[in-house]
C-alpha cells in the first residue's frame, strides 16, 4: 500500500533535452566529470507541475517545472514553491531541500527547480490500507500535528511578509476558485455558480488570522518515514500562500466528508469505520492543542463547502486527467455539489464521533447515509434494509459498515419499545426510558439540540423542515433532540414572549431538556375549534390570578417531568364586543395547588403515554403569582398565532417522513406476496397506490418547503394561508398513504406487528389536533377571497 511514488518514463508532451539538463546540472551539482549520463523519469502523479526523478550517479533529485503551452494566469508559479520550501527549511520544517532554481527557459523549455529527493512512505489511498490501526491512527496524527507546525512558523522571520495578501484569504479563494472554474468549465453549471454566491454571501467574519498556508495539504502529498509515524516532507507548495489557516484543516478533513464512492479524489467516506482514523472531531482535537487555540473549527460549514468548491472547480480542468470525458468530469462535480448542498443546509454540523449515528440523519441525500449509519437509520430501514442498498449503490466496505451500526440501532430501538412494553400499565410508561435519556445526552453535547428554533440552532425553517421529516419516522426521534411537541411550541413562545425572569425560570431548563410541559386550551365542554368559545376563567386577586375551568387533551401533561402548564383562559369582566380581545395565556406550575390530572384519554385505545399522553386536567382556584402571565391580560390570540405558525409546520413534516415510511413498507409488502398467481404490486390496483402516493407525498413537501421559505423570508403573518394548506395538505394525505399501506398488509396491517396502526392513529389525529381541517379550510377560503379582492382593487 505505502510506497515510493509511481514513475514512468517521460510523456511524449512533456519531453525535453536531456543532455542540455545534464550540461546545466553538472557544474552547479558538482557531477563527477566522468559521470554516465543522467537518467530521467516522471512521475505519474505531479498533479498540476510535471515532476521528474533526477538519477545522478551519486544521488537522486526531484526536478518540478512548469507544465508546457498556454497556462491559466497565476497558476504553475515555480518559483514560489521554491522560495517557501527554501524558507521552510532553514526553519527545520518537513520539506525537500530545495537545491537550485532556474529561470532560464533555454534549458528545458520552461522555468524549473531542483530538490533533494527524499525517500519514504507515500500514501495515495486516505485508508492507509494494509497497516494496523495503531499506525493509521499514529500518521494521520503526525499529519495535522505537521500541518499544526506549519500554521505555527513564523511568516514575518523567515522573509515570507510578502508572500501572500495575508488577510481576506477566504474572500479571495472564493474568487479564484470561481474564476478558475469559469475559465476552465465548458459550460455554465448552475448549481456551482449558485455554491459560489452562497460562499460569497456568507464569508466568515473576522478574516484576519494569517499564517502560512499550504492550500493542499492532504495525506497523499505527504512523505512518512519508511518506519516510523514521522512526516519527513511536506510536498507541492503550488498552492501556498499566507491566509486563514482553517482553510487548510478544512481541506485536510474534507476527505472524512465524502462518499466514497465519489471519483473525483480518493475519499474516506465512511472513514470513521475504518479502524485507527481517528475522527474529525479528534483531529480537530489534536490540532488545536498543538496549536494552543480552543478545540473547535471555527466556521466549519463555510470552511468545508469552500473545500469542496475548490475540488469541484479543479476537476473541470479538462487536462487534469486525459481519460476522464467530459460527463465523467460533470458527473464528479454534480457530487461534490450536492455534498456542498448539504453543508450550506447543515449550518452546524458537528464533528463529535459520539453522535455520528445522529448525524447522519440529517441528510436530505440519500447517499450521504453511507456517511454516518446509525440509529436512527433503523427508522429508515426498518424492514427496508436490503432494498436501501440497491438503491444507494454503495461499495462494499460501507455496507459492512453499515450493517454493523445497524445492529447497535436495532437495539436500541429494540431496547425503548420493550422498555414501554414491559411497562404498560406501571407509572414508568410516564418516565423517559433511560436509554433515551442517554441519547438525548450525545445529541445535546454533539449540539443537535433545540433544532426547532431558529434563534438557537442557526436553522431556516427550510433547514429545520427536512430533519422534522427525518424525525417523523419515528415516534421518539424529536425527542432524542429536544424538538417534540408541545414543548417545541411552547419553548417558542417564551421564547417570543416571555418576560425575562420567566424565560430563567422556565425556558432554560425546557432548553436544556430537563423538564416537560404542555398546553392546555382544549375543553370539554364547549366546541374548542372555535377558540373564543373558551371558558377557563382568569380572575385578578391581589398581585395574583385566580384559574378555574377544565381543560382536556392537554399533551404531554401526564409525563413525570411535565412541570409548567401554558394555559389560556378567559377574562369574564371583558368587552364582549372584542371578541379576541378576552384571552390570555398564562404559566401555571403544574404543583400548584388546586391543578388536578384528572384522566389520561385515549387515542383509538392508546394512551400515548411515550408521548406524554393527554390529560383532562381541572383547575379549581388556582393561585398564581401576577408576573406569570405571558405578554399581558388580552393578548392569548396573539400568541396563538405565533405559536401555531412554525409548529403546526414542524407536525406537517413530520407526517411527510412518517408517509415515506408508511409507503416504503407498503412497497416492500407488496414485492413479498402474492395473491392470484401474481406480487401484490403487479395487480393494478395496488400500483396506482404506490403511484398516488408518491405523487402525494413530494406534492405535500413541497408546499411544506414553500410554506417554510415564506416563513423564512415573509414571517409569520405572510405565511398563515400557505401553513393553513400545508396542515389540512399534511394530515390528508398521511391518513390517505398509512391507510393504502394498511391495506396492502392485510389484518397484519391493523396489528401491533407493523407499526401501520399507531400511524394511522397519529395520521389521523393531525386533521383534529392543532384545529380541525374546517376550520383551516374557512380561513383560507377567507384569505384567498381577500388576496383576489385585493388583486381587483389593484387593477382597478
Ligand atoms: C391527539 C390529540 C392531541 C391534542 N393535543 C392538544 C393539546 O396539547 N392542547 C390542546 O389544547 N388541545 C389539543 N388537542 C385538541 C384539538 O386541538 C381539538 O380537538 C380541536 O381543536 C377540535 O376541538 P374540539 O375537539 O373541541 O372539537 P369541536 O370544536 O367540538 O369540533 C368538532 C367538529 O366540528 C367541525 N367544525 C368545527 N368548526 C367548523 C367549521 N367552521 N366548519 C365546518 N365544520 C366545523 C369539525 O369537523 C370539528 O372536527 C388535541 C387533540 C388530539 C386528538
Ligand atoms: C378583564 O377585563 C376588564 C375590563 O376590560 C379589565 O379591567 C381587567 O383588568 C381584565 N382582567 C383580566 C384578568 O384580564
Amino acid at each position: 500500500a505505502a510506497m515510493e511514488a509511481e514513475t514512468t518514463p517521460v510523456r511524449q508532451q512533456h519531453l525535453f533535452n536531456v543532455q542540455k539538463l545534464q550540461q546545466y546540472l553538472s557544474s552547479r551539482l558538482h557531477l563527477a566529470p566522468d559521470a554516465s549520463a543522467i537518467s530521467v523519469l516522471q512521475y505519474s502523479s505531479g498533479q498540476s507541475n510535471p515532476t521528474f526523478f533526477i538519477q545522478t550517479p551519486e544521488r537522486s533529485y526531484v526536478l518540478r517545472k512548469k507544465p508546457p503551452g498556454p497556462l491559466l494566469p497565476g497558476a504553475h508559479k515555480v518559483d514560489r514553491e521554491y522560495a517557501v520550501q527554501k524558507a521552510l527549511h532553514s526553519a527545520a520544517f518537513p520539506v525537500p531541500q530545495p537545491v537550485l532554481y532556474c529561470s532560464d527557459t533555454d534549458v528545458i523549455g520552461t522555468e524549473f527547480y531542483i530538490m533533494e529527493h527524499v525517500k519514504g512512505r507515500i500514501f495515495r489511498d486516505l485508508k492507509l490500507p494494509g497497516l494496523s490501526a495503531a499506525e493509521r491512527s499514529a500518521l494521520y496524527v503526525a499529519a495535522v500535528e505537521t500541518l499544526a507546525r506549519l500554521h505555527s512558523v513564523d511568516v514575518a522571520s523567515l522573509g515570507l511578509a510578502g508572500y501572500g495578501k495575508g488577510a481576506g484569504y477566504s474572500k479571495r479563494q472564493v474568487s479564484t476558485w470561481t474564476k478558475q472554474y469559469r475559465a476552465s468549465a465548458h459550460r455554465s453549471i448552475p448549481a456551482m455558480d449558485e455554491l459560489s454566491d452562497w460562499l460569497s454571501n456568507n464569508l466568515p467574519s473576522g478574516d484576519n488570522e494569517v499564517t502560512l498556508v499550504h492550500g493542499d495539504f492532504r495525506i497523499d502529498n505527504l512523505i512518512f518515514h519508511p518506519t516510523e509515524a514521522r512526516v519527513l516532507a511536506v510536498l507541492d507548495w503550488e498552492l501556498s500562500t499566507t491566509g486563514q489557516p482553517t482553510a487548510d484543516l478544512a481541506y485536510f478533513l474534507m476527505p472524512h466528508y465524502c462518499p466514497s464512492h465519489l471519483g473525483v479524489i480518493s475519499t474516506l467516506g465512511g472513514v470513521t469505520e475504518i479502524e485507527g482514523i481517528p475522527p474529525p472531531g479528534d483531529l480537530i482535537s489534536i490540532y488545536c492543542r498543538c496549536r494552543g487555540l480552543p478545540p473547535s473549527l471555527p466556521h466549519q460549514n463555510f470552511f468545508i463547502a469552500l473545500a469542496m468548491f475548490k475540488m469541484a472547480s479543479i476537476a473541470q480542468v479538462p487536462t487534469r486527467d486525459p481519460r476522464a470525458d467530459e460527463g465523467a468530469r460533470y458527473l464528479q462535480t454534480a457530487a461534490l455539489l450536492s455534498i456542498s448542498v448539504f453543508w450550506r443546509r447543515a449550518k452546524f454540523i458537528v464533528a463529535s464521533v459520539g453522535c455520528l449515528s445522529c448525524l447522519r440523519f440529517l441528510s436530505p441525500l440519500a447517499y450521504w447515509h453511507s456517511l454516518y449509519p446509525g440509529f436512527l437509520n433503523y427508522l429508515r430501514s426498518k424492514g427496508t434494509f436490503r432494498k436501501g442498498f440497491s438503491q444507494l449503490g454503495l461499495p462494499q466496505s460501507d455496507k459492512e459498515a453499515f450493517r454493523a451500526s445497524f445492529k447497535e440501532c436495532l437495539s436500541l430501538f429494540q431496547q425503548i419499545t420493550e422498555y414501554y412494553a414491559k411497562h404498560t400499565d406501571g407509572p414508568q410508561r410516564w418516565q423517559t426510558p433511560p436509554v433515551l435519556e442517554e441519547l438525548k445526552a450525545k445529541a445535546r453535547a454533539a449540539g443537535l439540540w433545540n433544532l426547532f428554533l431558529p434563534a438557537v440552532s442557526g436553522l431556516s425553517q427550510v433547514d429545520y423542515s427536512y430533519i422534522a421529516e427525518e424525525t417523523g419516522r419515528c415516534f421518539f426521534a424529536p425527542e432524542v433532540f429536544n424538538c417534540q411537541a408541545p414543548d417545541s411550541g411552547n419553548m417558542e413562545v417564551l421564547h417570543l414572549y416571555g418576560s425575562e425572569e420567566q424565560k430563567k425560570q422556565w425556558l432554560e431548563p425546557l432548553l436544556r431538556g430537563e423538564m416537560r410541559s404542555c398546553f392546555c386550551m382544549t375543553e370539554p365542554d364547549v366546541a374548542s375549534s372555535d377558540a373564543t368559545n373558551m371558558q377557563c376563567t382568569l380572575q385578578k386577586d391581589n398581585g395574583h390570578y385566580i384559574i378555574n375551568g377544565k381543560k382536556w387533551w392537554s399533551s404531554g401533561a401526564g409525563n413525570s417531568v411535565c412541570k409548567i402548564a401554558v394555559v389560556m383562559c378567559r377574562n369574564k369582566t371583558a368587552d364582549p364586543n372584542n371578541r379576541h380581545g378576552q384571552h390570555s395565556m398564562i404559566l401555571v406550575p403544574m404543583d400548584t395547588p388546586g391543578v388536578r390530572k384528572i384522566r389520561a384519554l385515549t387515542v383509538f385505545g392508546a394512551d400515548d403515554a411515550h408521548h406524554g399522553g393527554h390529560l383532562e386536567v381541572h383547575f379549581d382556584n388556582v393561585r398564581v403569582p401576577a408576573s406569570n402571565i405571558l405578554l399581558g391580560e388580552g393578548r392569548g390570540f396573539e400568541i396563538a398565532q405565533g405559536r401555531l405558525g412554525p409548529g403546526r409546520l414542524h407536525h406537517c413534516m413530520r407526517a411527510v417522513g412518517l408517509a415515506e415510511h408508511a409507503l416504503e413498507l407498503l412497497c416492500q409488502r407488496s414485492a413479498s406476496r402474492q395473491t392470484f398467481g401474481k406480487e401484490l404490486y403487479h395487480h393494478e390496483v395496488v400500483a396506482h397506490w404506490i403511484a398516488e402516493s408518491r405523487i402525494a407525498i413530494e406534492q405535500t413537501r413541497l408546499l411544506a418547503l414553500h410554506a417554510a421559505h415564506t416563513l423564512d423570508t415573509k414571517g409569520n403573518k405572510a405565511a398563515r394561508k400557505q401553513i393553513g394548506m400545508i396542515k389540512v395538505a399534511a394530515g390528508r394525505m398521511a391518513t390517505k398513504v398509512v391507510d393504502c399501506a394498511i391495506q396492502v398488509h392485510g389484518g397484519a396491517g391493523v396489528s401491533d406487528d407493523f407499526p401501520l396502526a399507531q400511524m394511522y392513529a397519529y395520521a389521523r389525529t393531525l386533521r383534529l389536533a392543532d384545529g380541525p381541517d374546517e376550520v383551516h379550510l374557512s380561513s383560507i377560503a377567507q384569505m384567498e377571497l381577500r388576496d383576489q379582492l385585493r388583486r381587483t382593487a389593484a387593477k382597478l
